[in-house]
């Protein structure tokens, strides 16, 4: 692989603090033993404590984002109960192609993207249909940078009766997310983004009400059942409280930044996301993007999508980043390729210097196009 880093600014993977790419080059621990099994309780019970997720069954799943989404949905409705998903995006259909493959009873909620999934036509779904025991969504469309009002969703699920499965793959550690507080079933989430650590490790919680629902379904699942990671917590628990060989190192990165996520306090770190997140979507709007959220309220504070200036396409400032600043940040995807660029900005990246040094480079990248644009005038946008 070409040796030039480029900073990520995409969103996810993140820009990683050293320390945390220190610990995956420290000699590596066996994943079984009373020393491994001590700090693999603590990792969980870290997770639990940035999850807000006290009663909640919690496992570090080896894996991309998806194995975790895969155990959640799967683990609920593997049985061919009836789900729906509601989706405003790439990521929210993705949840239905996943639900798919566990059953054959999905039904779905399409919202048009750049809005937010809204609670009174959830209800409306539900009621319409009282089978549907189970409601997958994203909490952060990824896609379009809409940050979905999960709160309000799962008050709605819960009052339906159904459980709330939730995508937080890029929610997690950077948006306000309360498991417990807000009757969440299960959540999915992954390391590589709020979570600032290398790709591979996918954290999934279950509430005891979904964990009930878990018992009695009989899945199509072995590495990804709840179930199995159950019965080696609860059997192997002693040495081994997983089923296969854990990446100890990755396991070892996600300790240290679980710590270091506790310690800035996790009011202070969404705080810290919102206010950068405003910023950059400020800056931009400034240059002529525009948002693809179209509520303001519901733009997440990790990933912003912004719909490029009219004549201008988004690949040709992904370029002029890429090449003459070294940053990557991501472009549309699906219906919005070639349209909007997508940043990531969580963990290191929220820094309102990172944001100050991409606005330059967009404004740069707009002249380079011939478009006038007067010097500090993202900067302007962006502080008022
Ligand atoms: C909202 C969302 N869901 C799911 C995924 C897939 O995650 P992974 O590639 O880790 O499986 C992503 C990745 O960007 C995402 O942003």
């Amino acid at each position: 692989m070409d040796a030039t880093h480029y900073k990520l600014m995409i969103p996810g993977p993140i820009e990683l603090d050293p320390a945390i790419l220190a610990e995956m080059g420290k000699p590596l621990a066996a994943h079984y033993g009373p020393e491994w099994v001590r700090f693999y309780r603590e990792t969980v019970s870290l997770l639990k404590r940035v999850m807000l997720a006290e009663r909640a069954r919690v496992f570090p799943v080896a894996g991309p984002g998806t194995a975790a989404i895969e155990m959640a949905i799967g683990g609920v409705v593997g049985d061919g109960k009836k789900v729906l998903v509601a989706t405003n995006g790439f990521f929210g259909d993705r949840l239905a192609q996943i639900a798919r493959a566990y059953t054959t009873h999905v039904a779905t909620l399409e919202i048009p993207w750049g809005q937010p999934l809204d609670p009174q036509q959830l209800d409306d779904a539900l009621k319409q249909d009282p089978e549907i025991r189970a409601v997958a969504l994203v909490h952060c469309e990824t896609s379009t940078g809409v940050l979905n009002p999960l709160k309000e969703l799962a008050e709605v699920c819960n009052q339906r009766g159904a459980l709330c499965l939730v995508d937080a793959v890029s929610s997690l550690g950077g948006a306000e997310l309360r498991f417990d507080e807000w009757g969440l079933g299960a959540i999915a989430s992954a390391t590589q983004k709020g979570l600032e650590c290398p790709p591979g490790l996918a954290p999934v919680a279950f509430s005891p009400e979904a964990w009930e629902v878990v018992e009695s379904t009989e899945s199509p699942q072995w590495y990804l059942s709840p179930k199995t990671w159950a019965w080696y917590e609860e059997q192997w628990g002693e040495w081994h409280p997983h089923p296969t060989t854990m990446p100890s190192g990755l396991m070892s990165a996600l300790h240290l930044s679980l710590t270091r996520i506790l310690e800035e306090g996790l009011e202070a770190r969404w705080a810290r996301h919102e206010r950068v997140a405003q910023a950059l979507r400020k800056g931009l709007e400034a240059l002529g993007f525009a948002p693809v959220a179209r509520e303001e309220r519901y733009a997440s504070p990790t990933v912003t999508a912004m719909r490029t200036p009219e004549g201008v396409e988004a690949g040709t400032i992904l370029r002029f980043l890429k090449e003459e600043l070294g940053v990557l940040i991501g472009g549309g995807l699906g219906q919005l390729k070639g349209k909007a660029i997508r940043v990531g900005h969580m963990g290191p990246t929220a820094r309102m210097g990172e944001i100050v040094s991409l606005l330059y480079g967009v404004e740069e990248a707009l002249r380079h196009q011939g478009r006038t644009i007067e010097p500090g005038q993202a900067l302007r946008g962006a502080r008022a």
